[in-house]
């Protein structure tokens, strides 16, 4: 510290010693050089913390939540674990990285609401509060949807039950939550392959119609809070069809929605391009904002070849299945980072119709991926690999905002 404070003396003294030898048989001189030594040492000290705070701000961590602020909110989905910041990785990057999260599964209908009168809030209040301290919104997953419903109500006959507990669950559990949250996935994957309307309990209890009441009750308890369908495939010409009159048919009866979530697994070396582009054109020309909701990139190969996302669905593992195990190759993780930096690109050319990018997962590890629809394989979706380390497709997509 010494030496550098005499470095500094000598360039901010420089110019005072030329004039010093006049001075020196001044009596003054002695008490002049104190002066300037003190003054020198006052502006050696702003520039020493100035150099400190600069030095900091260039190597402040780069995070894709400042990249992107003036044009999308980042999001990822957390578990837990993550909720209550046990997780001691994730608890410092999400704040640092994302500015929304979803709950990956605690705000499913079996979680929070698992019995008749039982709702389990404990965890959703967490998330609020999460939230809130590291001003993150949050995407509440999901009120209505055919998976993950609690057991008393999975066989349930009769109709009007089924009413009541459609109507029960939305007020009760929308309206708890309004002004909390900042969006609510109101009916999540209602649609077939096809475009048609899934064969679910609410379907075959309710009729068509009970996706429009979803959002007319949410409507009622949640006026504060935005209000959006979400699928997966719904890029794809005729499940992006449905999707298109499904909200037709919500506008039409003079219900709200805000915006769809396009949930995006797609496959890192077959990312529909085209059909995502012509989708944001299609679904904001009905007045509502897109989000990309689940985004992951998988890497591995798909029994049915195919971008479904169905929970459901199942397949036996084999080592071939798993060809990664140890590591990621190069030439994978170039069409990962490559596919990654195509769909960035295509976000950022049409920012002002897209409301949100959303990963599902913090990281490698965490990824439903790796047990889906085989258990026990490892896949490389995201931006962050296994040990938090930001992969090269992260670099790709910060680049991007240079
Ligand atoms: O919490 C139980 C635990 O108590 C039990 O011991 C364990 C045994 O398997 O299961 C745990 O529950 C699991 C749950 O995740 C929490 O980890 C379920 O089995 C498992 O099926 C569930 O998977 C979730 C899946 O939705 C089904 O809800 C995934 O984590 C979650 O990533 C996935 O997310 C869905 C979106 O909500 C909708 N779009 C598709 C997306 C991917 O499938």
């Amino acid at each position: 510290m010494h030496y550098v404070l005499d470095m500094w003396m000598n360039v901010i003294l420089g110019h005072q010693r030329q004039n010093d030898n006049n001075l020196k048989n001044s009596k003054c001189f002695f008490m002049i050089k104190n002066k300037f030594h003190n003054l020198g040492i006052i502006v050696i000290c702003i520039l020493h913390f100035g150099c400190a705070s600069a030095q900091k701000t260039i190597s402040k961590t780069v995070s894709l939540r400042e990249s992107f602020k003036k044009y999308f909110l980042i999001g990822t989905a957390i578990n837990v674990r993550q909720i209550e910041e046990k997780d001691t990785n994730a608890a410092k990057l999400i704040p640092e990285q994302f500015s929304a999260v979803t709950p990956e599964n605690i705000m499913k209908a079996e979680v929070i609401h698992p019995k008749w009168d039982t709702y389990n809030f404990d965890l959703a209040d967490k998330l609020v509060a999460y939230g809130k301290k590291y001003n993150i919104k949050i995407n509440a997953h999901t009120l209505i949807w055919h998976s993950q419903l609690p057991a008393f109500m999975r066989h349930m006959k009769d109709a009007d039950s089924v009413k009541q507990y459609f109507t029960d669950h939305i007020k009760t559990v929308a309206s708890r939550y309004d002004g909390k949250v900042f969006s609510w996935d109101v009916v999540n994957e209602a649609l077939e392959e096809d475009g048609s309307m899934r064969k679910s309990i609410f379907l075959e209890k309710l009729g068509p119609d009970f996706v429009t009441e979803a959002f007319r009750l949410a409507q009622q308890a949640a006026p504060n809070t935005q209000l959006y369908y979400n699928d997966y495939n719904i890029e794809q010409p005729k499940k992006r069809a449905g999707a298109i009159a499904l909200i037709k048919k919500i506008q039409a009866a003079g219900v709200r929605i805000d915006g769809v979530g396009i949930q995006g697994h797609w496959r890192a070396y077959n990312i529909p391009l085209k059909d995502i582009e012509e989708s944001i054109i299609e679904f904001s020309a009905l007045g509502i904002k897109v989000m990309f909701t689940e985004l992951d990139l998988g890497v591995l190969p798909n029994p049915w070849d195919s971008d479904a996302a169905d929970v459901n669905m199942k397949a036996e593992y084999s080592a071939k299945m798993n060809p990664y195990a140890n590591g990621l190759p190069d030439s994978m993780q170039t069409k990962l980072t490559k596919g990654y930096e195509d769909l960035f690109k295509l976000f950022l050319k049409y920012k002002d119709k897209i409301g949100r990018i959303t990963f599902w997962g913090v990281n490698d590890g965490q990824s439903w991926l790796n047990d889906w629809p085989i258990r026990g394989r490892t896949n490389y979706p995201l931006l962050f690999d296994r040990n938090f380390k930001p992969k090269p497709a992260f670099d790709a997509v910060i680049k991007l905002k240079k």
